[in-house]
């Protein structure tokens, strides 16, 4: 990461700390804008603190934990007030593609559990239409090749991201080449797809606030 990308999430993961209260549970993403945030929970500089969080990967728990933080499972926790995370593409809209790191599910449930999702970014990742980043689909290894197919009648192009497998044993195919005019339904037609687990478009349920990180400061979406 070059500084001025850094500089750029710092600033992002840093207005995200006026969010928190005392003592809520707080959901947590993946990506190296989160990691920073993770980094300034840790150093305990910040007015409140949570008294738990929930975490989108294992990734992400495996750094909660070494913080000394509270990982509780999402399924035990009833009210969840906040999520912040990361995204690799968002409008202005707050329209959301994610999934670069690969725990696009697990975000999209914490997402949808969560009562505010606060998106923290920097400015490179604002664009007018999403598709400039390649779209991540989740998919049931035995099914890949047929949702490769079905993904190719939307007129892009389908990248299997060998070697890897998600937190729950899936494949991911990375689909380039696509203008997105209509986010909601193009994530509700592709996670119709037999075999897909869920696609990496937060348009349904996007972001709440975007928390852009520019060179001077943040812009508040
Ligand atoms: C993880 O699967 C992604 O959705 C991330 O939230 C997204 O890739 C943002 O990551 P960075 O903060 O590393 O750019």
């Amino acid at each position: 990461m070059n500084e001025q990308a850094a500089i750029k999430k710092r600033h992002a993961a840093a207005a995200a700390v006026r969010y928190l209260q005392q003592d809520m549970i707080l959901g947590i993403g993946t990506g190296t804008t989160v990691n920073v945030f993770i980094e300034l929970l840790a150093s305990g500089g910040t007015a409140a603190l949570p008294r738990a969080v929930v975490s989108s990967s294992e990734a992400s728990t495996a750094r909660l934990r070494a913080a000394g933080m509270t990982v509780l499972d999402v399924n035990d926790v009833g009210r969840l007030p906040l999520y912040i995370d990361g995204a690799d593409e968002a409008t202005r809209r707050r329209q959301l593609t994610k999934g670069g790191g690969g725990a696009l599910t697990g975000e999209k449930i914490i997402a949808a559990a969560a009562e505010r999702f606060v998106c923290i970014l920097d400015d490179s990742k604002l664009v007018s239409t999403l598709g400039r980043f390649p779209l991540p689909v989740e998919v049931i290894p035995m099914a890949r090749s047929y949702v490769a197919r079905r993904l190719s009648e939307f007129g892009g192009r389908p990248v299997w991201r060998r070697g890897i497998i998600t937190d729950y044993g899936n494949h991911i195919l990375d689909v380039h080449g696509l203008s997105i005019e209509d986010p909601v339904a193009m994530e509700q037609t592709i996670n119709q797809i037999t075999g897909v687990v869920t696609c990496g478009l937060f348009a349904a349920r996007g972001a709440d606030r975007l928390l852009v990180g520019t060179d001077e400061g943040v812009e508040e979406i």
